[in-house]
């Protein structure tokens, strides 16, 4: 090859692999990363895509050209010429991409395993998934689980070990800024290992499609300082947190009702379910009491269907999963809440 040429398709290889890396730099892609497995999967991202930028340069420096330096004239109608293939070349486009897939491999294997790695002491949360709500279930300070919550603090720096299960259907677990995603399946443990960063508020997204109420399945996350993290665990035990003397407006927000309901006192607006504001109407209609017409409305929910709604969105599952004693709360606490 002449030096024009190749100095021609260097040419085209900058310019090919400068306007990739504006289109792969210049776009925030990811969110901003709020925990060490995240940091580890953005460096592995981009180990990967800085390797497809240069080999797509090279490429495309090629296929250019090649298009503009051996396109035939209008009148040529004769064949090209007879090339055969290049031993040296083929032996480089075989050998090249394959250390940069083996590189690529090695990096992926060494964060899956990090990423993995809760260390010796991790922090152990329980998170369960259902219709369409995360609860989360924290040790007490003597080492004890049980203390319940809706929404997932957790003390920055220290590592997280959550153990994720559901009561219905597959949901998944996925904290953008946390990176770490896994499904949480009925009857089996899943676990997600996760320190985080950076002090400040996230959400967990649901990402697995798991009913009517799936776009709103989420729930707050905050990562917090050691004292903070400490004042909540202190905070949801004398709150009683799960242990039955948990007030009513905690077990509203535990039992994820505010995920598919809009009741005002506890300032939810989700629209999935009916509204919980005004139901001495219909209780009324129904020849019930207002408190049997709750509670009836929780154990029972398709015995009566509002209307617009469907029957067999939500969960049956309360009668079992909330003690008797929290059921009572919860009742009150709507049968008070009313408007
Ligand atoms: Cu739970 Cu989607």
């Amino acid at each position: 090859m002449r030096r024009g040429s190749i100095v021609r398709m260097v040419v085209y290889g900058v310019l090919a692999g400068t306007v990739a890396s504006l289109v792969a730099v210049a776009v925030p892609w990811l969110p901003t990363s709020a925990s060490e497995q995240m940091d580890r999967i953005v460096f592995t991202f981009w180990f990967t895509t800085v390797i497809c930028i240069g080999i797509f340069a090279i490429v495309a420096a090629i296929i250019v050209y090649c298009v503009l330096k051996f396109r035939a004239a209008p009148d040529d109608e004769r064949d090209g010429p007879p090339v055969h293939g290049h031993t040296g070349l083929e032996i480089a486009w075989t050998a090249v991409p394959a250390v940069l897939v083996t590189a690529i491999s090695i990096v992926s294997a060494i964060v899956l395993a990090q990423n993995e790695d809760a260390g010796d002491n991790p922090l152990r949360v329980n998170v369960t998934a259902a219709q369409f709500a995360w609860s989360f279930e924290y040790p007490a300070e003597n080492g004890e689980g049980g203390l319940r919550s809706g929404e997932l603090v957790l003390p920055v720096g220290r590592t997280v070990r959550l153990r994720l299960n559901a009561n219905d259907v597959i949901h998944s677990f996925w904290v953008p800024e946390f990176g770490q995603k896994s499904d949480a399946v009925p009857g089996i443990d899943t676990h997600l290992v996760i320190t985080p960063t950076r002090i400040g508020s996230y959400s967990v997204v649901c990402t697995e499609l798991c009913g009517l109420g799936h776009s709103t399945m989420r729930a707050p996350v905050a990562v917090v300082s050691e004292e903070d993290y400490d004042a909540f665990i202190a905070r949801l035990a004398s709150n009683g947190g799960g242990s039955g003397e948990e007030t009513g407006e905690g077990i509203f927000a535990s039992a994820g009702c505010g995920s598919c309901h809009s009741f005002e006192p506890a300032g939810t607006d989700s629209q999935v379910g009916p509204a919980l504001d005004d139901l001495a109407g219909a209780a009324e209609n129904a020849g019930l009491s207002l408190e049997d017409y709750v509670r009836e409305g929780i154990v029972d929910p398709d015995a009566r269907i509002a209307e617009g709604f469907q029957a067999g969105v939500m969960p049956k599952t309360y009668e079992t999963t909330l003690t008797d004693e929290q059921l009572d709360r919860l009742v009150q606490y709507l049968v008070e809440g009313q408007s």
